[in-house]
């Protein structure tokens, strides 16, 4: 396994597996990584010659200084863990002036309006973040395929618009969410979670399964409603935003069309720990 933190020694490996005619799938993360990462890391590397790993913390997709200052950094630990996996993996761990050239700025991106919901309202500038690095990742690493989490549902959906409004020839696939045995999708703010909030915040894939049941028969109204109320009774945790939307605009649904796709959105405070989780309700 090599580890590359530099552009141009970065550059010279993509050329010479481009030249072998070597395909190379991207899983861009921001290290910390856990078996939700992995699963992405196996599917890429079940399709590519090559998986490029990133490691980076994106500074510029945090809205809140303190949250960046808190991401966790375990650089050793992640890059110990790729190497027990025996596959053919590139880390690129850059520092943020070597990827930025010194100017740490995010572009300003405009996603059909994908930004502008649920996550967009309430995390100002993240996804103008997000698509800033991922279109430089794309353009310094070429991947012929790059891999995302479906847990991140308005990520992936951002990621396919960056592709349609840039023209980057990488194809995206999405991976499907990684979930502890409790059904709690894979986080590493879970390991913040104490053990006891931990097994309650399984509460919220119980309550996305039951929305998913109540699909067929009652109205989107119906259903949010049922959750809010859920949530208004519970202990421990705190609804921020329940959301039944188009999968593919992210529109909040009015009324349902038989051949439209929908997904649940779901985002949860768990004490200081924010989660999210996402269901698909109809296909
Ligand atoms: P990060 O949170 O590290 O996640 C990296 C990738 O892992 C994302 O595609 C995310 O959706 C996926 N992932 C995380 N937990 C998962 C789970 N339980 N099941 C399936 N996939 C999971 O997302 C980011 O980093 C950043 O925004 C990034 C795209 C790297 C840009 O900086």
């Amino acid at each position: 396994m090599q580890i590359i933190k530099e552009k141009a020694r970065l550059n010279s490996w993509v050329a010479t597996i481009k030249y072998e005619g070597g395909i190379i799938g991207l899983v861009p993360t921001m290290g910390a990584l856990h078996e939700g990462h992995l699963s992405l890391i196996r599917q890429a590397a079940s399709v590519c010659d090559w998986v490029a790993v990133s490691i980076f913390i994106n500074p510029t997709q945090f809205d809140k200084p303190l949250d960046l200052q808190n991401y966790p950094q375990t650089l050793d630990e992640d890059i110990a863990l790729l190497g027990e996996l025996n596959l053919n993996i590139v880390v690129f761990s850059p520092t943020a002036s070597e990827l930025y050239d010194d100017k740490i700025e995010a572009e300003h991106f405009e996603f059909d309006g994908v930004e502008l919901e649920m996550e967009g309202k309430f995390r100002f500038g993240h996804f103008d973040g997000v698509g800033t690095v991922v279109k430089k990742l794309f353009e310094i690493i070429q991947p012929d395929k790059a891999f995302f989490g479906e847990k991140d549902f308005q990520q992936l959906q951002i990621i396919r618009k960056l592709i349609e409004k840039t023209g980057l020839p990488v194809e995206i696939i999405g991976c499907p969410i990684y979930r502890e045995s409790s059904g709690l999708a894979r986080s590493s703010r879970n390991e913040r979670l104490s053990d006891e909030m931990r097994q309650q915040a399984s509460f919220i894939y119980q309550t996305l399964l039951k929305a998913k049941e109540k699909f067929g028969t009652e109205s989107a109204k119906q259903i949010s409603d049922w959750v809010e109320n859920e949530f208004k009774t519970h202990p421990f945790l705190k609804l921020e935003y329940f959301e039944i939307a188009d999968s593919n605009s992210l529109k909040t649904v009015k009324n349902k069309q038989l051949d439209t796709p929908y997904h649940a959105f779901i985002a949860v405070y768990a004490g200081e720990i924010r989660l999210i989780d996402n269901i698909a309700l109809n296909y």
